[in-house]
């Protein structure tokens, strides 16, 4: 019998991409704030000239917001076209292209010889599956310069199930009352239980462990999306 599988809704293709960022600023809570964070963490650790890896950058708001004062070559790693070419677009309006490079692909497919003085991994890693999830950070580890410290953010669920059951009502609240119709809003909770895996606090510190980063802070939190400080071992 045929299988047809359900059109994802986070697919990071043409139409998703093109309205990216202007969704991203109604739906997530403190979405520019992540990045002000992203920017401090790194600017308080790096010289004015530093090798910075972009995972998932697509779409270019790393590119816009994180080190904009200083000379660092940002490599932007994204498996979707689209993205990605939102990200050059943006680095080239303005002005920055140069030190800019946007490329294709996974984490994976990146030389091993190469190795960064710092990562950023902003709202990706939700929408990878748990193995997923261990085999990023296992990548990443492997192109970062011992003590390269890394900020991430992305959904992170409670440990009780029952504020978690509260929090999907508040978020869908949340959404409404920010504009979002209701239609939209209840395709994204279904799309969020097919393509979504949040990780509890406990078992996002395993995996960062067993993958060899130290977890140095969790530094904010709005709904779900949690943003950390981590930094790979010596
Ligand atoms: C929600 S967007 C976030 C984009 C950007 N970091 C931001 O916050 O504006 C998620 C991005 O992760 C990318 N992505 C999905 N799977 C990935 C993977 N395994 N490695 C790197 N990027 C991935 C998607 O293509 C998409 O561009």
């Amino acid at each position: 019998m045929e299988h047809t599988e359900p059109e994802r809704l986070y697919d990071f293709r043409e139409d998703w991409a093109k309205q990216y960022q202007e969704s991203a600023r109604t739906k997530i809570p403190g979405y520019e704030t992540l990045f002000r964070i992203a920017d401090c963490l790194l600017c308080r650790e790096l010289p004015d000239s530093a090798d910075v890896l972009v995972v998932g950058g697509g779409g270019g708001e790393e590119l816009c917001s994180i080190g904009r004062d200083k000379n660092w070559h940002m490599l932007v790693i994204d498996p979707s076209g689209p993205m990605c070419e939102g990200a050059r677009g943006r680095a080239a309006s303005i002005g920055i292209a140069d030190r800019c490079e946007v490329v294709e692909g996974y984490v994976s497919d990146l030389p091993l010889g190469r190795m960064h003085d710092a990562a950023t991994c902003l709202l990706v890693m939700h929408f990878l599956p748990r193995e997923g999830q261990a085999a990023l950070l296992s990548d990443l580890h492997r192109r970062l310069k011992p003590g390269a410290p890394v900020a991430m953010a992305h959904l992170v669920r409670n440990a009780r199930e029952s504020e978690n059951a509260w929090m999907a009502d508040f978020w869908r609240d949340f959404l409404i009352r920010a504009g979002v119709d209701a239609e939209a809003v209840e395709q994204q909770r279904l799309a969020r239980e097919r393509e979504v895996t949040m990780l509890t606090e406990d078992e996002f510190r395993h995996l960062c462990a067993d993958a060899g980063f130290d977890v140095l802070a969790r530094v904010s939190q709005a709904l779900h999306f949690t943003q950390w400080m981590l930094r790979r071992r010596e």
